[in-house]
This record gives C-alpha cells, structure tokens and sequence, in this order.
C-alpha cells in the first residue's frame, strides 16, 4: 500500500500548500511509509481509482482544501483521509461561523461585523464604514472571512486607512470580516487527536519583526521570532490550551487543527480562528510545536495517517 499527500490546489495558498507538502512527504519517508505525491487536477480521481492509496493527508490550503469540497469528493470515493470531514470543515473554515459556534460555548472572540461586497457597494460604503468604526472602536483587523495566510488581511489603525483595506480584503473573497483588533501576544495551540481524545500541543508565541504576522513575516526564515513554547504562566497557558480543545470540540474538528488566538493584557485568551489543514511548511507553527512536545513530526503524520485507514 501507500498513502497520498495531497497539495497544490487551486488557492492563493498553493506556494504554501507545496511546501507543506513538501515536509509532510519528507517526514513521512522519514518514518518509514511509502508516499505519493500529488497536485488537484483532472487526473487525481482516475489515478485515486485505478490505484487507491491506503489514506490521504491533505495539505491543501484554502479554497477547496478547507472548505470541505475535496474531503466530500474522498468521502464518495471511500478513501480515508486525516482531517476534518467536509461538514466540519465548511463550518470552521468560515471565520464569522465559526466564531458564531466558539461563543456559543462560552470561548471570547473579538466583537465584529461581517459584509458581503455587494452589500458594502449597495449601501454607500462610506456611511457603512463610519458606523462601522463607531460601533467596533479602532484599531480594527480586516480580513476575508474565507482566507488564510493573512492574504488580503490588513490592520486599521485610523478611520481612513479603512476603504483600502476592505479593497485589499475582497481582491482575496467576497465577504469581509471586520474584527476589533486585541491587543496582546499571538499565540497559536496545535491540537491532536492520536485516539484518546483532543489534546494540544504546547502553545507557541508568535513575535514578528516588524509587529505584523503578514504573508512574508509567515513564510521567509528569519521574518518572525518564535518561542516554543511560549512565554506564558502555566494558567495562561492552560487557558490557551484550553479554548484550542474546546473550539476543536464545539467545532466537530477530528484528528488536526489550530487555533489562533490573542492573550490580552489581563491574560485572558480570546479566538480569533481555528485552521483544519494547518500550516506544515518549515516555519509553519504544527511542526514547532510538535517539535516542542518532543515528537517526531513525521511519525506523528504516520499515526495520523494509519488511525485514518484503520
Ligand atoms: N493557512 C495557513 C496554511 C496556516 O494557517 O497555517
Ligand atoms: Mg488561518
């Protein structure tokens, strides 16, 4: 037999899903198992069919790699996957939704408005954009509420910088969510499933140069400190740890996911969202902390991948 890695895709996080790829191919040889490769094109279900591997790990990125499609077109194969199922993902992948369900179970996520394009040209985007600012106070984040990788994500510190960065935000997808932006630390909590349940791995604390975690601060060497884990007390820590169980729970997530968050000056956490198909380039924040718990990265994706098929 041999298991799949799927990545590439059709996503403005295709470069990244690559390089994921990439590690989780790597690790995957490391460990022993027998892997494949492979982008999404027209020859991927023929090729499924006529050879079905043992269980897939999918590493897309964005678009159809989180927002369920692909996990629906394995689901009508019957081929295993790591991962969320399709319903879930569709759920999570979308940032207001899922910020929606989090609260309903008690976690803190920042107060935000959510607006589609068309309504944001329909009703004179000035006078939305002004109430906006009265109602959520600034600095205010704007990002698509179906992205990743900060694409089309921007800071709004005074009222102006505002109409450039919803423009900004819907070159990425049609709706925006515009969030009040918390002041704090970054921390991002890997959560695992190896079978007995969501556990997380330790958090680790996200410190860019230059105070921005955009694309380039994400994904050139060097752009970002890390500490894994991270500089927090054990209660704040425990409180992190916490809301990524929960949300991955209240989330129907399975297997993998991450939670990204914001610890405020009073140490307390709040969501900002929950990835089901994380990150696993070399700087990505899975494999830091994967490493910081003292795992090897790549038997943990041969865990993963054998749970799924069994
Ligand atoms: N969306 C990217 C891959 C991440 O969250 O790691
Ligand atoms: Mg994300």
């Amino acid at each position: 037999g041999h298991v799949l890695v799927l990545a590439g895709g059709l996503s403005y996080e295709r470069e990244v899903s690559l390089r994921s790829g990439r590690r989780v191919s790597e690790g995957l040889q490391g460990a022993g198992v027998s892997v494949e490769t492979r982008d999404t094109d027209a020859s991927l279900v023929p090729s499924m069919l006529a050879n079905p591997p043992d269980a897939v790990f999918v590493t897309l990125h964005g678009g159809a790699g989180e927002d369920g499609a692909i996990r629906s077109v394995l689901e009508l194969l019957s081929i295993p996957y790591v991962g969320a199922d399709p319903d879930a993902c569709r759920v999570a992948f979308d940032k207001p939704t899922a910020k929606t369900v989090v609260r309903s179970v008690g976690l803190r996520t920042p107060d935000s408005v959510t607006l589609p394009k068309e309504t944001f040209h329909d009703l004179g985007a000035s006078a939305v954009l002004t109430r906006i600012v009265e109602r959520l106070g600034l600095p205010l984040f704007v990002k698509p509420s179906r992205g990743g990788s900060a694409l089309g994500a921007s800071i709004v510190r005074v009222a102006e910088e505002l109409p450039a960065a919803m423009v900004g935000c819907f070159a990425y997808g049609d709706t925006a969510l515009i969030e009040r932006c918390i002041k704090g630390v970054e921390i991002s909590v890997s959560v695992i499933d190896l079978g007995e349940g969501p556990v997380a791995l330790p958090p680790v604390e996200i410190v860019p140069d230059d105070g921005t975690y955009d694309y380039a601060a994400r994904y050139t060497a060097g752009h970002t400190e890390f500490f894994a884990p991270a500089r927090l007390s054990p209660e704040v820590s425990a409180a992190c740890s916490e809301m990524a169980v929960t949300a991955h729970t209240a989330l129907g997530l399975r297997d993998i996911s991450r939670t990204d968050l914001i610890v405020d000056e009073d140490g307390l956490p709040h969501f900002l969202e929950v990835n089901v198909a994380p990150g696993m380039t070399e700087t990505s924040l899975f494999p830091m902390a994967a490493e910081a718990a003292g795992e090897d990265f790549g038997t943990l994706c041969r865990v993963l991948l054998e749970q799924a098929a069994a």
